[in-house]
């Protein structure tokens, strides 16, 4: 099949309401996390996404039975047996370690493939090891296969987290709640992702506490404790930022809906500092400019502070504004891909290594580009919309990762964007 880009029509218009879907990076650890209980487990406001296909695989592979029902997806791990993901599915998704803690919780055993890095770094996953072998977890690595054994048993253990690891996290929640004893997760990942998996664990008969917080306890069940669940993925806050860093670039108002707002804090009060006016609700968020938007720094740090996958969207504002900023990336080494393309469309940026300089330029003119990652890929669409002319986006199977019908929300918010085969010859 022809490669399909989007081809974007830089009118400028981004205005109305749309709906978000379900969190990406919470849902794909939800359908992990369903492994733990033997039967049926349902997980509502699951996003239409590749990814989540990708884990349905991975979930299929292990002997679950995956059935989706609009947006609501039906897991059912009683025939679950097998312990191993295959390396072409982890390659193509490295989020699917998220199922080593379950199998390991469930089964004592699990033999995944190791992930391999991406676009934006090596992505390791060191801590996820050394924290679940404090939980009695052996590693063998035999031909790219991690082999996780359990000789004496899953037992629950203090962990200190180098960094606060979402996956890392997660992974240790999963196993430490079928562990016998308690764990206490210190220096844990507070992203609303890991409240959302620790609210599904609990439903499922788990006793988490802290979530949220940097410090979470788990008190270890039996594993004939944990059942299947109904649960509801939270909304996803960075379609969310997304759509409203277009609506702070073109104008506004946009708002955004199915979203709690203090998910956003940080990335609000950026919004605000560069010139927008938002209001918030329950479950919506606006945000107006009729002002000129103004330079602020940034630096990416883990939750409450500023999200790196809303990096690119502020860089592309921060490309338009009257002044310069400095954008420092510290959670990934390799984040900056986005400055290339946007440099491509006439921004300035130069970039210092973990630091990116940004001077505000009057206009982007609309070129060929491509997604570097999922999130650059979004922003680099909303970059065409403010551009003068066409803008052709290449490798967009990088945004269908992870925005469920992102054109045809951006349509329905007015921009003129649309999908098409790669050969579709440039309009005049
Ligand atoms: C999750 O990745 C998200 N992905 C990422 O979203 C997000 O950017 C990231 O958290 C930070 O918020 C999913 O949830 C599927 P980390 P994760 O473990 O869990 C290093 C998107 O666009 N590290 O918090 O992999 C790691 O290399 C994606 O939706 C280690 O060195 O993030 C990275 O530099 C992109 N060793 C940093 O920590 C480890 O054992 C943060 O990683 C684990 C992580």
């Amino acid at each position: 099949m022809a490669e399909e880009i989007i081809i974007v029509q830089g009118n400028g218009m981004l205005r109305g309401e749309v709906a978000v879907s379900g969190a990406k990076n919470s849902a794909l650890k939800l359908m992990a996390a369903a492994l733990l209980g033997q039967g049926e487990s349902v997980i509502h406001n699951v996003p239409y996404i590749s990814d989540i296909e990708i884990m349905g695989e991975v979930l299929h592979c292990l002997g679950a039975h995956i059935v989706r029902d609009g947006h609501a997806l039906v897991v059912d791990t009683s025939a679950v047996t097998r312990c191993e993901t295959p390396y072409e599915l982890v390659s193509k998704m490295r989020a699917s370690i998220a199922v080593l803690g379950p199998l390991v919780g469930r089964f004592g055993t699990a033999r995944v493939a190791m992930p391999g890095g991406c676009q934006i770094g090596a992505r390791k996953i060191d801590m996820h090891l050394v924290g679940l072998e404090a939980l009695g977890v052996h590693f063998d690595v035999d031909h790219g296969f991690l082999e996780a054994t359990t000789p004496h048993g899953l037992h629950g253990a203090s962990v200190m987290l180098e960094f606060p690891s979402v996956g890392a996290t997660e992974n240790l929640l999963m196993a430490a709640v079928a562990a016998e004893g308690t764990t206490l997760v210190e220096n844990a990942a507070r992203e609303p992702e890991i409240v959302d998996l620790a609210n599904m664990l609990v439903a499922m008969g788990a006793r988490v506490e802290g979530a949220g917080t940097s410090t979470i306890e788990v008190e270890g069940v039996p594993l004939s404790s944990l059942h299947p669940c109904e649960h509801t993925t939270v909304g996803d806050r960075i379609e969310a930022g997304t759509f409203l860093a277009g609506g702070a670039l073109m104008g506004g108002p946009v708002t955004v809906r199915g979203i709690d707002p203090s998910f956003l804090r940080m990335a609000l009060m950026k919004l605000q500092a560069m010139g927008c006016d938002v209001q918030t609700g329950d479950g919506w968020i606006t945000v107006a400019r009729t002002g000129a938007l103004l330079p602020t720094d940034i630096q990416t740090l883990p939750h409450p502070g500023f999200p790196t996958d809303l990096q690119a969207q502020f860089m592309l504002l921060a490309a338009r504004a009257e002044g310069s900023s400095v954008i420092t990336e510290n959670v990934f080494e390799n984040r900056f891909m986005f400055a290339a393309e946007l440099g491509r469309m006439g921004a300035d940026i130069t970039i210092e290594g973990h630091h990116a300089l940004v001077r505000g330029v009057k206009g982007l003119q609309g070129a060929p580009v491509s997604a570097t990652d999922l999130r650059a890929g979004a922003a680099i669409v909303l970059a065409g919309i403010s551009a003068e002319g066409e803008t052709r986006v290449h490798h967009i199977e990088h945004i269908d990762r992870g925005y469920e019908d992102y054109v045809g929300k951006l349509v329905s918010l007015g921009a003129d964007v649309r999908r098409a085969p790669a050969d579709v010859p440039v309009s005049c």
